[in-house]
């Protein structure tokens, strides 16, 4: 299985950059690692466009979505409205769970929803600096992870990707530290328990489980290999196709 390298590029540029900017990242070349670009919700329909006319190995996902396929939801992008736009969908980032106090069972319905249209789900999951001060880490994780894939039918489970993000390395809320490659590994190794725990040894290594938080050019391979990633998901430092390219080099090397 290829590692997958996700760029979350959030809450920046219009449409018209946007596409600019993915037709910069098209020009990556990996031979070994898959990826994926998410991209701001009022950009997909351009990017999609922009994607279909080139033979770019990028893929795109949605930052977000609302589970109901349409109806009287004012503001709202429905699954059924991305369908078709977007390979893979962000499903309860921390920005999301905290600004937009999306809950764990909003996660599980989005899950089953991006399943039900051939979406490929990232479940984002990770403690608060809160919850790890309360030596909590590892209960929360674990419950977002079990009520997230809920709902996940165990031949479905090979589509779904989850990614680790404690909240507090996290570069967008500010006071990020960054977390030791030893802290994320041990993390990532509940997770992968949990789904063991879920859904038995040999179909829990069929999920991709990805680290993000403050990841950059310097850290990565560390992070990768101290903490057995099968990927890594960006924020930051995705937002320029340098500092990108640069980690996507590291990923390289390492396959
Ligand atoms: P940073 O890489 O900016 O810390 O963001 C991580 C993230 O939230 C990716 O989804």
């Amino acid at each position: 299985m290829f590692m997958l390298l996700i760029a979350n590029w959030k809450m920046n540029f219009s449409p018209v950059e946007a596409v600019r900017n993915f037709k910069k990242f098209s020009k990556l070349a990996p031979q070994k690692t898959s990826l994926v670009i998410a991209v701001p919700q009022i950009a997909l329909a351009n990017i999609a466009e922009a994607k279909a006319s080139s033979q770019t190995p990028l893929q795109v996902a949605a930052q977000n979505f609302n589970f109901h396929p349409n109806g009287a939801y004012t503001g709202e992008v429905g699954i059924e409205q991305i369908n078709g736009l977007a390979d893979y969908a962000l499903i309860g980032h921390s920005e999301r769970r905290i600004y937009a106090y999306e809950t764990d069972k909003d996660c599980a319905r989005k899950v089953a929803a991006a399943l039900s249209v051939k979406i490929h789900p990232i479940l984002c999951v990770g403690e608060t600096a809160h919850d790890r001060d309360r030596g909590q880490a590892e209960l929360v994780v674990r419950a977002q992870v079990a009520a997230g894939l809920a709902g996940v039918a165990s031949n479905r489970l090979a589509e779904v990707v989850v990614a680790y993000e404690p909240v507090w390395a996290i570069s967008g809320f500010g006071s990020a530290k960054i977390a030791k490659p030893a802290d994320a590994a041990k993390m990532l190794a509940v997770v992968r328990d949990e789904i063991k725990v879920l859904f038995g040894g040999e179909k829990s290594k069929q999920v991709q489980i990805l680290y993000g938080g403050s990841v950059n050019p310097d850290n990565a391979a560390t992070y990768v290999l101290k903490s057995k990633a099968d990927g890594l998901l960006v924020g930051n430092a995705s937002l320029n196709v340098y500092s990108f390219r640069d980690i996507l080099d590291k990923m390289e090397l390492l396959r």
